[in-house]
């Protein structure tokens, strides 16, 4: 991976980018690095802030040949590589929350955003965006970030080079795809719950249409979170902000 990488000083979002290459035949692995985006894409139609030259802004082109329900995997795959590669560049220890925030003292330095191009059942690339907050102070972030969101620095007093936890990420990333690719989601699946720090507690999981309290379980075969409410019965997330309260 990263053997194509478009290197863009600053870009709307880096999510735009890899869609335009990969709808024009950007081979699998292409990698697109901003040193800022002024459109930073979050999740659930939130935006990411993503300053100048303080952190890592990039989105990664694959093309797996899996049915479209299997592609939340290759979020849970992400933070995978997210995590070890941190751990590879720094001295910190994250753990993820359901599906793809990374934290670090319960406060999130990474974020995860998969889109797919797909036809039917059919998957043409999956572009997986990934925004590390690296090397920020606590004033950088906006008043209304500083009490969950942090950086690498922060975390660790010192300050991280960003093109070597790229380069950590990335080998982690193509390691663990070829494993996925030989031998399925399992593998994957028993790393990520050794990181997952919301297993097992009681959670408050609020999706579009309902707020759900209750243990969170575990996730399925596809990537879905298992919550058991306080009655007993079983439900299945797909998409949820999930507070640890
Ligand atoms: C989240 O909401 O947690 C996901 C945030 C994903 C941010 C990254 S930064 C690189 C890529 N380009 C974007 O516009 N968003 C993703």
């Amino acid at each position: 991976f990263g053997k194509s990488v478009h290197y863009e000083e600053s870009v709307e979002s880096t999510q735009k980018i890899a869609h335009r290459l990969a709808g024009d035949g950007a081979s699998e692995g292409t990698l697109v690095v901003a040193e800022e985006q002024t459109f930073g894409k979050g999740r659930l139609s939130r935006s990411w802030h993503s300053p100048k030259h303080t952190g890592v802004w990039m989105s990664l082109i694959l093309r797996p040949n899996i049915p479209f329900h299997q592609a939340p995997q290759l979020t849970l795959l992400t933070a995978v590589a997210v995590v070890q590669g941190i751990e590879e560049a720094t001295d910190l220890m994250p753990g993820i929350k359901w599906p793809n925030d990374i934290l670090i003292n319960q406060k999130k330095v990474t974020g995860i955003l998969t889109e797919l191009q797909a036809e039917a059942d059919r998957i043409h690339s999956v572009i997986i965006g990934i925004g590390i907050n690296v090397n920020q102070k606590n004033d950088d972030f906006p008043e209304d970030l500083r009490q969950k969101a942090s950086s690498l620095f922060i975390e660790s007093g010192q300050p991280v080079s960003r093109a070597r936890l790229i380069q950590h990420i990335l080998a982690k990333m193509e390691q663990l795809y070829q494993l996925y690719l030989d031998k399925g989601f399992t593998p994957i699946k028993i790393l990520w719950e050794s990181y997952a720090v919301s297993l097992g507690k009681e959670i408050k999981a609020s999706t579009l249409t309902e707020t759900l309290y209750g243990k969170a379980l575990g996730i399925t075969d596809e990537g879905v979170l298992l919550l058991e409410d306080n009655a007993g019965q079983i439900h299945t997330i797909y998409s949820a902000d999930i507070e640890i309260p």
